[in-house]
């Protein structure tokens, strides 16, 4: 755990981006923070150390990327992991055997994975639910529950929680609420402000942006609940390694700028595909066509680069993937670089084909991860690989 120098919640967000966390070096005045490579911290004597004993517990290139990302996301204590699932994981172990979570049905394929596979079975209780609807997310509430975690925007259906109903019902049962702050990122959403207690993300996505590492990131504001987290981060060790962490950091100073143009970008692609085909198919809360537009307007400053498009059938789905040649075919998304995939056979492949078909992701469903490269090209790209359909 670290907390955030108070001063780095002063300054606008690009400021943070790229100072929050970070002061120049003691020995040398290096302006970038040193990537500390040890798993050990030399002692003055048993119990007189500098403040560091060993790098599970703390490392300084780890605590860089934690206050800055912390001070990102308006809150005040940042705990960095060495992948989102391992974040998500280490986030569920603040509660125990009968526990209930409500989650939203549409979350990344990997959290209902690490939920129905592995936590089940250690006596925690999931009910999933849409929770585009406030009352659907109330009505799955019992006393039982500890905590609702939301997505907002979800992956890859581009559903929006309402995240003060989501704080006001989660209140009812004294939960936590945890949000799932990845596609939006702070730069565009800031859940602490609307009272979730936690928030986190998959670094790897656009706070790294470069697509050259994996890691996670949790965030909170309260004192107590940071301490707890802090004991789980140390005692079940799956902390962010120093590079990595460096990596990540190099990334968020860049956030404000590379938001912007993913925003562009997915602002100027999906009215590209709404001329293109019917707006029904064009998935992009930007849109007004989005059903959840007005809400997106108010919780969120801007819209990103995610967008989905339903082709109908898998054939139509991998003729587009076959003939693009900017978009690359992987999962991921967030990077600088434009992605495209096939969520029911990639990133969502683990959800129970009765869950993907309730939730609307159907083999001709492709996902974009629109990149910051010029617009012009992304669109003759897709132009090409839809030619004929
Ligand atoms: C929304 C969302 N949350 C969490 C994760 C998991 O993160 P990681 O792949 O870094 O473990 C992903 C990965 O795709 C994701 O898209």
């Amino acid at each position: 755990m670290t907390r955030v120098f108070d001063e780095d919640l002063e300054p606008g967000f690009g400021t943070r981006a790229i100072h929050a966390g970070q002061r120049p070096e003691p020995l040398a005045g290096a302006i970038m923070t040193p990537i500390y490579l040890t798993s050990t911290y030399v002692q003055d004597g048993v119990g007189k150390n500098k403040g560091y004993e060993y790098a599970r517990g703390k490392n300084p290139t780890r605590e860089a990327l934690e206050r800055n990302v912390a001070a990102l996301e308006g809150g005040t204590h940042g705990f960095a992991f060495a992948s989102g699932m391992g974040c998500l994981d280490s986030i569920m172990k603040l509660f125990r055997a009968g526990d209930h979570i409500v989650c939203g049905e549409n979350v990344y394929g990997g959290t209902s994975r690490l939920f129905d596979r592995i936590l089940v079975n250690l006596g925690l209780r999931f009910t999933y639910v849409d929770t585009r609807y406030p009352d659907r997310v109330a009505d799955a509430v019992t006393p039982q529950t500890r905590a609702v975690l939301v997505e907002t925007p979800t992956n890859p259906m581009m559903w929006i929680a309402d995240l003060a109903a989501m704080r006001e019902i989660a209140s009812r049962s004294a939960a936590l609420l945890i949000v799932d702050n990845t596609f939006a990122t702070p730069y565009f959403q800031r859940p602490l402000e609307f009272g979730a207690d936690v928030v986190f993300h998959s670094t790897t996505k656009y706070l790294n942006g470069h697509s050259d590492m994996i890691g996670g990131i949790a965030v909170v504001r309260d004192d107590a609940l940071a301490e707890q987290l802090k004991f789980i981060h140390n005692a079940a060790g799956a902390v962010a390694g120093p590079f990595d962490a460096w990596l990540a950091l190099r990334g968020t100073k860049t956030l404000h700028l590379r938001m912007r143009q993913h925003d562009a970008n997915g602002r100027r692609i999906a009215a590209w595909l709404v001329d293109r085909f019917d707006e029904a198919r064009v998935i992009y809360p930007g849109l007004a066509s989005h059903p959840q537009h007005e809400l997106a307007c108010r919780q969120m400053k801007g819209f990103g680069g995610m967008i989905s498009v339903d082709l109908g059938t898998r054939e139509r789905a991998d003729r587009v993937l076959e003939r693009v040649k900017i978009f690359a075919l992987a999962e991921s998304l967030g990077g600088v670089e434009s992605l495209i995939c096939l969520p029911a056979a990639m990133t969502h492949a683990s959800v129970p084909p009765e869950r993907r078909a309730k939730i609307g992701i159907g083999d001709g469903l492709i996902r974009l991860s629109c990149g910051v490269e010029d617009a012009d090209d992304l669109v003759a790209d897709l132009d090409q690989a839809f030619e004929g359909l």
